[in-house]
């Protein structure tokens, strides 16, 4: 499995920090924001690792990272976004990378308490669709702010809806998912959105309507450190005194 970390567009909801850096390389606790989500993969034993990114500030990751090694990386390709077009359009630069192989993706804002290791084993035995995290999100306020799965009686996803005014569950989708490699395929089929961009949750409606979608609910904490500057501040908060990645 490989692993593709979208740390592109162009965090308006963090201006104006990130007028002068992108926004993932923004401080979390002691560290810059993207090295939770490589060190995330990297303990799930997802050391084939591309990176998305673009806007102005890109050349500061090659900076940051360089080929990775010291981050338990063993290859590291980064590729360029030439305008923010939505995370699955970023997912789609992604292809050549992937090359046939299963795909885990992670948004490079989101942090959890606990390892992805579980999600990424199960996967390997499901061999088809995708696969998401989900996290309990009782706020309907927050939950206006996500996408949000509604669910059948059989208990599986019926449905996931993008910021809904009227949140159809307590379950938000994080910005954790792997694909099978037909994903690509998939992307090539999307319309933009309302907002003008490529959205991941049509993709992942596209595996629930195929009946190819799986999930699990994580457990501990997880936070959308761009979501907005409190959400920043309370992921800050978070990990200063609890820590991330924990296994
Ligand atoms: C994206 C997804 C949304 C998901 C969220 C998690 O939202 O579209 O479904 O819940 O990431 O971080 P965005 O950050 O693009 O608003």
């Amino acid at each position: 499995m490989k692993g593709v970390v979208l740390a592109g567009g162009s965090g308006t909801r963090l201006h104006p920090l990130t007028r002068i850096t992108n926004k993932h390389l923004l401080p979390i606790y002691d560290r810059p924001m993207i090295s939770y989500a490589i060190e995330a993969l990297v303990q799930a034993d997802i050391t084939d690792i591309m990176l998305v990114t673009g806007g102005t500030h890109a050349g500061e990751f090659l900076r940051l990272l360089g080929n990775g090694h010291e981050y338990g990386i063993e290859r590291l390709f980064y590729a360029y976004q030439e305008r923010p077009g939505g995370i699955a359009e970023a997912l789609g630069l992604a292809e050549r990378f992937a090359a046939d192989d299963p795909v885990l993706v992670i948004l490079a804002d989101n942090i959890v308490e606990r390892g992805i290791a579980g999600m990424v084993q199960r996967f390997g035995a499901q061999e088809a669709g995708a696969r998401i995290l989900l996290t309990e999100e009782r706020d309907p306020a927050h939950l206006r702010h996500l996408g949000v799965p509604r669910f059948g009686a059989d208990g599986r996803i019926e449905r996931i809806v993008e910021k809904p005014e009227d949140p159809p569950s307590t379950y938000a989708v994080t910005g954790i998912y792997c694909y099978a490699p037909d994903v690509f395929q998939v992307i090539e089929t999307l319309e933009p959105s309302g907002r003008g961009e490529l959205e991941i949750t049509d993709v992942n409606n596209f595996y629930v309507e195929q009946g190819q979608m799986a999930f699990d609910v994580l457990e501990g904490f997880w936070g959308d450190a761009g979501e907005s500057i409190d959400a920043y501040y309370a992921v800050n908060d978070f990990v200063r005194a609890h820590g991330a990645n924990k296994g």
